[in-house]
């Protein structure tokens, strides 16, 4: 019996003879030879089948093999400079759990459509894997960062009572005898949870009903969102800034040979240190009322374009802070040196990403939150509860939310944010 390994962890058998489990990634053969590349979830490695060292049936089997049979290999792990990862399978045995002709998947250019509805297939491809591998990374480099900096993971419940970030992007689901809606943010439980706790996130799915087809916006997204008691808007860009370079410096450390095959020009994300620039709403605006591409109006919200316009200037990503109050959320505080200011940051990645995480210091004033309630029509009993913070032991504080795909995306040098969840929910498909 040979060793279980995975292709991960040749490195570790260099000269030795083990078993890796996996699939056809591809295959071709050359007389006496054929040279499989098998997939295991970890990586791909080419494994040669020269005649001589398999059964004669054996190698007749393998002549037959097609793409994503499911196999075990055992052979001798070579170390090659010039093989893919740097490892070759010398191949003594080949046990074939399933032999499988007409793949839906081929090498070749498949349209984006077709892919996506073979999303539970596509996932195989190297691409999708090594995006996927990235993901994971992110997440747990995230939850790394948090945890070593005292926050403690507080999630906020998926069924809410009512809106966070305004009343039109809601889903409405059957509660019993009454409606919920899906959540928007974990944000007012965070505010919550930060009052209890000091320093806080919660992280996991987030529901918008964006009428928007743009490749930013999906309608079920992953939101890590993290809260500080005792925090003013400085203290929020300097985490969401922190936070942003601890990952992509794991990331770049961790994540070589996934990077490589996104074809990432990782020197991009060498680029992504502190300072990151700030600009004021203000600043950015007259930059875009001056740039001849942007269609930009004075006093409204940036549109997408405009934060490509704003990103692409730096090689790092860029806060914009102290947007009109007009154009953001009720629960923003005001800034006290301009009224028509909020104390609120948007973070856009560079290269043209746009958004990837919006935050503020918080209203902590009861009766101005009040007012603002009820200038954004709001239910003023619905949120009692979240009053009562501001009630008993009010505090300045502030957080932000990431959203996680916009981040895997801009890490990976990916065009399209559906790549970078595994099943993506878009206006126009929840199929497969
Ligand atoms: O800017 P947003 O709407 O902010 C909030 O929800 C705050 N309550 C967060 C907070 O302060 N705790 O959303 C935050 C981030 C955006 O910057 C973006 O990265 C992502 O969530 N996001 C989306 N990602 C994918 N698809 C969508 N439809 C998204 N909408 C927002
Ligand atoms: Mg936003």
């Amino acid at each position: 019996m040979s060793t279980i390994t995975t292709v991960k962890h040749l490195s570790e058998h260099v000269g030795k003879t083990v078993t890796l489990q996996g699939w056809v990634y591809n295959k071709r053969s050359k007389g006496k030879l054929h040279f499989v590349q098998m997939r295991d979830g970890t990586g791909i490695v080419q494994c040669v089948v020269f005649i001589k060292n398999v059964s004669e049936e054996s190698f007749e089997e393998i002549g037959k093999l097609g793409q994503e049979s499911s196999l075990r290999i055992t052979g001798e792990v070579k170390a090659d400079e010039r093989a893919p990862g740097g490892f070759e399978i010398g191949v003594s045995a080949v046990e074939i759990l399933q032999c499988v002709d007409g793949y839906p998947i081929t090498p070749k250019d498949h349209g984006v459509d077709y892919l996506l509805s073979q999303r539970h297939l596509w996932l195989r491809s190297k691409r999708q894997a090594a995006i996927m591998r990235v993901r994971n990374q992110v997440i747990y480099s995230l939850r790394t960062f948090f945890y070593e900096g005292d926050f403690t993971c507080m999630d906020s419940p998926m069924f809410t009572p009512n809106a966070c970030e305004g009343t039109s992007e809601l889903f409405e689901v059957p509660y019993f005898d009454r409606s919920a809606y899906l959540t928007q943010s974990g944000q007012l439980y965070a505010e919550a949870s930060a009052m209890a706790m000091g320093k806080v996130y919660t992280f996991g799915p987030t529901f918008r009903a964006e009428k928007s087809k743009t490749r930013r916006h999906l309608t079920e997204f992953w939101m890590l969102e993290p809260e500080m008691a005792f925090a003013d808007l400085n203290d929020v860009c300097q985490l969401a800034e922190d936070m942003i370079c601890y990952v992509v410096k794991d990331v770049l450390a961790k994540n070589q040979s996934e990077l490589a095959d996104l074809e990432r020009d990782v020197s991009k994300l060498e680029k992504i240190l502190p300072p990151f620039p700030r600009l004021t709403y203000d600043e950015a605006s007259k930059i875009l009322l001056e740039h001849p591409d942007s269609e930009f109006v004075a006093g409204t919200d940036f549109g997408a374009p405009d934060e490509t316009i704003l990103s692409e200037m730096h090689d790092r990503p860029v806060m914009i802070t102290h947007y009109p109050k007009d154009v953001k959320a009720f629960y923003m505080k005001r800034d006290p040196e301009n009224d028509e200011r909020v104390l609120c940051v948007d973070v856009l990645g560079s290269e043209g990403v746009g958004e990837l995480i919006g935050g503020s210091q918080r209203e902590d004033d009861l009766e101005v939150l009040e007012g603002r309630i009820r200038e954004h029509e709001l239910p003023m009993e619905a949120f009692q509860w979240f009053l009562d913070l501001r009630r008993y032991g009010s505090v300045p504080h502030g957080g932000f939310g990431l959203g996680l795909e916009r981040f895997v995306a801009w890490i990976c040098g990916v065009e399209h944010i559906r790549e970078c969840i595994p099943f993506p929910r878009t206006i126009q498909r929840i199929e497969p």
